[in-house]
């Protein structure tokens, strides 16, 4: 798969641990948002992903706890991310939500526990049953 990845200099590590597994894994990846440990902005790095999504199946956005980089993403309409503190919840986010974007927090994280997550969210399907979809559908109307 084509995974693009997102982060500010806060999750810069993550970011390269996360690129090195899905690349071992197969995946191709790209990487936008801090270049170095300098401030940069988690809206900023946002934009980038959903810039570079159309040519990826997926998209990881990273910032200090997912919080910030996740409510900007989300800001896109082509863009469903989810913030997931466990593989539950990144399973979920795929199977009910179909996200397309994981959002993940490297302080609130251990690396393989986010590689754990990351792994989850990969292998989850859509559901195809009925009310999930229209219930996704509704997610994207406007307002
Ligand atoms: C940066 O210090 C921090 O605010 C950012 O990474 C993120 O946690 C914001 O939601």
């Amino acid at each position: 798969m084509r995974i693009v990845l997102a982060s500010d200099h806060a999750a810069l590590e993550l970011r390269g641990y996360l690129k090195d597994q899905l690349e071992k894994a197969g995946h191709e990846t790209t990487e936008v948002g801090a270049l170095n440990t300098e401030a940069y902005d988690y809206p900023d790095a946002a934009d980038e992903l959903a810039k570079a999504l159309p040519s990826h199946d997926f998209g990881i956005v990273i910032c200090g706890t997912g919080i910030g980089i996740s409510i900007r993403a989300n800001r896109f309409p082509q863009i469903r991310a989810a913030l997931c503190t466990t593989e539950y919840m990144a399973a979920m986010a795929r199977e009910h939500n179909d996200a397309n974007v994981l959002a993940l927090g490297a302080r609130v994280l251990g690396t393989e526990q986010a590689w754990a997550i990351t792994e989850a969210f990969l292998r989850g399907k859509p559901s195809e049953v009925p009310r999930h979809k229209a219930r996704v559908d509704k997610l994207g109307r406007p307002i």
